[in-house]
């Protein structure tokens, strides 16, 4: 990230300068420390209202500049709508919005976190500090100087105003950690390819070696060996080798049965030699969005000490037109013994995590395996930006799934397998080929990714649409998502940790 942002907690008080932040319901209702805080600027509100047809509606704002009586130099209401019914969230998006009202030339801001009939409870206030931190990420490493006019974020000291900032910090000490996950994976993906070629990204992940887990790389050497030729045959057109990173987060007991994550990790898509068209093409540096948030969701359940053994496992490669490339119609023999028939260069994605998926089932038999991969555009066809698309093969994965999704607003929806569509990519020459026609291809490209899996509770989750972030997203605006770290964790701490 690159602005300093300071997150502190402390008691209700009138700040003294800077910008101030308070909630309000949609009857322009206040909490008691914010109404305290005003005294008798309250009626400013009221007027400003009024003026701008400011209701408190949830997710809007009200911004009044110098306010008359208060020494704050900005004060900045945001309306919560009915806010008996908040979840984890809404406080998340309540963080984003409030941060989101803070110029980029302020230093100091202090958020008043409590809601009309009661204080925020500390996990709520957690929340409102990630959703905070998250919206004012931004990826401006490669800016040597600012232009006329535009305003870089210098540092910010934030403090969040609460009942009780002990148990506010002690609740942020808990979650800061899945926020740093996030912003990580954010700054993978926002990378470009020049910098981030497979090896470099291995080298990356072994920074979480610090906070305790096991990072093992596999070279080419250990891949060939394996006999991961498929995902061999995605990377043979680049100058950059290839790489397989397994990372092990062992919080749980002792022999307790992993949970496991896949990730793809294209750290670039030119199609191969079915190349792609060149409007949009630089978008495809993100084509490891799925890595990145394996890597991003280890740091989380690391730093939080998660109770549960977790593996990621990614798979990095570049795919590259070259005279050494892989070409259509080439037949690749996969890890498992499978044969696949190459019939578009460009689906290579489901390439790579047949041999990872495969080695993950065989080497650590899994509880479940989950996949990450911004795997078809046609899965953005069918959901746009504000689901990501679920395929699996066990009901209470999927029942788990949606439920942390709703929880986190990382949503998923269940799309169909079967026989029917699996049928689809049976080829003339080999076992499967990689692509099955115009119809249904994310569900193709699903099932590809199912005959690698045996009988492991799996789900594979296309993020294609949601990995570089919806535009109506409250803690993302203008960057890449992080999609699926909190999800996942989520899905964690909800279900698997003894
Ligand atoms: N990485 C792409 C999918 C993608 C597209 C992700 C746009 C994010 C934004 C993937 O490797 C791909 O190229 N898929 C092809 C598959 C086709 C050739 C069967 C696609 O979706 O067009
Ligand atoms: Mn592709
Ligand atoms: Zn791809």
């Amino acid at each position: 990230m690159a602005m300093e942002l300071k997150i502190e907690f402390d008691r209700f008080k009138a700040p003294n300068k800077g910008v101030v932040v308070l909630f309000c319901d949609d009857a322009l209702k206040m909490g008691a420390a914010s109404r305290n805080l005003l005294g008798d600027a309250a009626g400013l509100i009221a007027r400003a209202a009024e003026a701008d047809g400011f209701t408190g509606k949830s997710g809007s704002a009200l911004d009044i500049i110098a306010p008359a009586g208060l020494k704050a130099g900005r004060l900045v209401v945001v309306g919560c709508g009915k806010p008996a019914a908040l979840k984890s969230k809404d406080f998340l998006k309540l963080g984003g919005i409030a941060a989101g009202k803070v110029p980029a030339a302020a230093k100091q801001a202090t958020i008043i976190a409590e809601l009309p009939a009661a204080a925020m409870s500390p996990d709520a206030v957690a929340s409102v500090a990630a959703g905070a931190m998250l919206r004012t990420y931004s990826f401006d490493r490669y800016k040597t100087k600012k232009k006329e006019g535009e305003e870089k974020r210098g540092s910010l000291d934030l403090v969040i105003a609460t009942a009780n900032p002990a148990a506010a910090k002690r609740a942020w000490a808990a979650s800061e950690g899945v926020a740093e996950g996030v912003v990580w994976a954010r700054d993978l993906i926002n990378e470009p390819a020049n910098v981030l070629y497979p090896e470099e990204f291995a080298r990356r992940t072994a920074a979480l070696r610090k906070l305790g887990v096991i990072v093992d790389i596999l070279d080419v050497k250990a891949m060939k060996r394996l006999g991961m030729n498929s995902l061999l045959g995605v990377g043979q057109g680049s100058v950059h080798d290839s790489r397989v990173v397994i990372m092990r987060w062992n919080g749980g007991k002792r022999g307790a049965v992993p949970v496991s994550f896949i990730g793809k990790g294209v750290c670039f898509d030119t199609g191969g030699i079915s190349i792609k068209q060149a409007a949009g093409m630089e978008d495809m540096k993100g084509d490891m969005a799925g890595a990145a948030t394996v890597a991003g969701l280890m740091h989380a359940l690391a730093s939080r000490k998660a109770k549960v053994n977790a593996i990621g496992a990614i798979g990095i490669v570049e795919n590259m037109p070259d005279g050494k490339a892989q070409r259509p119609g080439d037949i690749v023999t996969t890890m498992s013994g499978q044969t696949i028939e190459i019939i578009n260069t460009d689906a290579e994605g489901r390439l790579v995590l047949a041999d990872v998926l495969h080695y993950v089932d065989t080497k650590y038999k899994p509880q479940f395996m989950i996949d990450l991969a911004t795997l078809t555009g046609a899965i953005m066809v069918a959901l746009g930006q504000e689901y990501a698309g679920l395929f699996a093969n066990d009901d209470k994965l999927v029942e788990r799934l949606v439920a942390a999704g709703e929880e986190t607003g990382e949503r998923v929806w269940r799309m169909p397998l079967g026989p029917e569509y699996d049928k689809m990519i049976d080829s003339k020459f080999a076992d499967m080929k990689n692509t099955g026609g115009r119809h249904g291809g994310a569900i193709t490209a699903a099932q590809l990714l199912a005959r690698f899996v045996g009988k492991t509770p799996w789900a594979h989750i296309d993020i294609a649409g949601t990995a570089l972030g919806s535009p109506q997203s409250d803690i993302s605006k203008g960057w890449t998502s992080g999609w699926g770290v909190r999800l996942l964790d989520q899905l964690v701490r909800d279900h698997y940790e003894s």
